[in-house]
């Protein structure tokens, strides 16, 4: 899954979500050390981090994802370090006390394998016992091959509107959901224009992701159904895992 075409359309859709950003400040805060950020798309939680003086680095496929995230910095005179990488395969001299992945960064990992890759490598970079946080969404599988809108609509300076359409379809077997977005923008003159957009997202359970943790060498995560905390129930749309290297 390939973000670079998804920039764009990212930061118009998630620069406000902020349900997460103050959990992940205070266990930044706490673990008191330089921290990695495992897919750090456009810098909203590392920017967020390094606000509160917290030295992170954001690890990141997308080249257009870092690029935005670069641009992120310079408007608000944060110096913020990207690194292009991909969790199975990245290498970092440093090690870090506490390793995040906001915001369904693991989500683009497909198969078993590749997500044992990436999270026995996220643990190589750990100083020993050093934590792992991140979220997840608890599998959600809404209407099939229907065409909605979510209430997602944006105004342009020049007096256009935005409005996100989407699809979804369910691949079961693979627990993949796909997610075709249809971003129409229109003009002032009635003028539309359609962009389209095609995201896969791998859903896990929260007991398979409990024992790839434990397969990858980490300690049997605590898991919330909040940032709050709270446990885990059928009203959650999150799941918050917390762990540490073994
Ligand atoms: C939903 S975004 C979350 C971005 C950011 N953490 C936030 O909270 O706004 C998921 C990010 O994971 C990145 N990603 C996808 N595959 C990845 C991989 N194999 N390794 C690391 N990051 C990956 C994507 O490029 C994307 O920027």
């Amino acid at each position: 899954m390939n973000y670079d075409d998804f920039a764009d359309l990212y930061d118009h859709q998630y620069d406000l979500y902020r349900d997460d950003l103050h959990f992940y400040a205070g266990v930044a805060e706490r673990a008191g050390g330089p921290v990695l950020e495992v897919g750090a798309g456009t810098g909203r939680v590392t920017a967020f981090l390094a606000r509160r003086g917290v030295r992170v680095v954001g690890l990141e496929p997308s080249a257009r994802m870092i690029e935005r995230g670069r641009a992120r910095a310079q408007e608000q005179g944060l110096d913020l370090t990207f690194v292009q990488g991909d969790a199975r395969t990245f290498r970092l001299d440093e090690r870090f006390g506490l390793v995040i992945a906001p915001f369904n960064a693991l989500m683009h990992l497909y198969t078993p394998n590749e997500q044992l890759s990436a999270l026995e490598n996220i643990r190589a970079h750990l100083t020993p016992g050093g934590a792992f946080v991140f979220d997840l969404y608890v599998p959600r599988y809404g209407e099939m091959n229907t065409l909605r809108h979510e209430g997602e609509t944006f105004y342009g300076p020049e007096g256009s509107r935005t409005d996100v359409f989407l699809v979804q379809r369910h691949d079961r077997p693979r627990q993949h959901v796909t997610t075709e977005y249809y971003v129409d923008t229109t003009a002032q003159d009635g003028t539309l224009r359609r962009r389209h957009y095609t995201l896969t997202q791998r859903y896990y359970t929260r007991f398979e992701m409990e024992w790839l943790l434990r397969c990858a060498g980490f300690e049997s995560p605590q898991v919330t159904g909040s940032f709050r905390g709270g446990p885990l129930e059928e009203s959650s749309d999150v799941m918050v895992f917390r762990t540490r290297a073994k």
